[in-house]
């Protein structure tokens, strides 16, 4: 057993979502493409008898839906251990922006108490695990870029052909991703399949960043238009300030695809002029990973 573990847990973005008609289970099948982001939540895991949880930098509950603490739970489920844990959660990833905050922060504290445990779970397992645990768990554990099927949990890795620079334009309210999906259901009722994302995949192979502009596409995006018109008309307004724009996941965080990171920067101060909540992120990143073990 070791001490205390720290860990960095990445937000992701989709850049590109296609959507199927919902699965009997309720699930949506999907063709999507991951990417890791260097924006992440700190998670510090710190030896104690019980789980105990804090969230800082967010006025989060931390109650029995928080998915940290359920990871916790279904590792000790997993490996049948009673060991314990104070869970600090240190949150950078915005809360509900569709960047898979509360999955970052399950994969993160899989990651981290497998360390501080010492229970040497491989990453297949800790797959496993997330996979019950949330559609995004799986990819927050990899992290990169990937192309995700099924939920979203089933993965191939890419290798990516240049890196990317976003600028990310935040809303303060979020968005329920379970009445995104609903709203997509009522807008697309007929029998589909998901769309492909080849013609993507083989452009973020490539050289160059801008043969991916006009091949980022949300099947999310309207769906969360209709509910939040005024993410629509913010997206208007930015979407030509990058060489593409993007919402992700199901919204409401809007990513900007920028030419360099110079650019990115300029553009992120000149968004945060006007008044606009941003961030400045590069990707691909890595996936959940120990930073500190002592
Ligand atoms: O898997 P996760 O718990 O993150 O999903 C949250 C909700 O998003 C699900 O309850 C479901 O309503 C919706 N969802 C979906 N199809 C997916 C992923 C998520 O309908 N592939």
């Amino acid at each position: 057993m070791k001490n205390s573990v720290t860990v960095h847990a990445p937000a992701k973005i989709n850049l590109a979502l296609r959507v199927g008609s919902p699965r009997p289970d309720g699930f949506h099948p999907l063709n999507t493409v991951f990417c890791a982001l260097d924006l992440h939540d700190e998670i510090l895991l710190d030896e104690a008898q019980e789980l105990e949880l804090e969230m800082v930098g967010c006025d989060l509950a931390v109650d029995d839906s928080n998915l940290g603490l359920r990871a916790a739970r279904a590792l000790q489920d997993y490996t049948g251990t009673s060991f314990g844990s104070r869970i600090t959660i240190d949150k950078k990833i915005p809360v509900a922006g569709g960047m898979a905050g509360g999955s970052a922060n399950a994969a993160g504290v899989l990651v981290g108490l497998n360390e501080l445990w010492e229970l040497g779970l491989g990453a297949e397992q800790l797959h496993e695990i997330g996979a019950q645990l949330g559609s995004d768990v799986p990819f927050s554990l990899l992290g990169g870029l990937a192309i995700g099927t099924s939920r979203g949990e089933d993965l191939v890795t890419l290798r990516p052909g240049f890196f990317q620079s976003w600028v990310l334009i935040l809303d303060g309210e979020g968005l329920s991703t379970p009445a995104v999906f609903g709203e997509y259901d009522r807008l697309n009722p007929e029998e589909h399949e998901p769309a492909s994302v080849d013609e993507l995949v083989t452009a973020l192979q490539g050289g160059s960043v801008s043969d991916v502009a006009g091949l980022l596409l949300n099947d999310l995006a309207e769906p969360a238009f209709q509910l939040r018109p005024d993410v629509r008309e913010v997206f208007d307004s930015v979407a030509g300030r990058g060489i593409a724009a993007v919402l992700s996941g199901s919204g409401p965080t809007i990513a900007l695809l920028c030419e360099s990171d110079k650019v990115a920067d300029v553009v992120a101060g000149q968004l945060r002029n006007e008044g606009r909540t941003v961030l400045r992120a590069d990707g691909p990143a890595a996936g959940a990973h120990v930073v500190r073990s002592s």
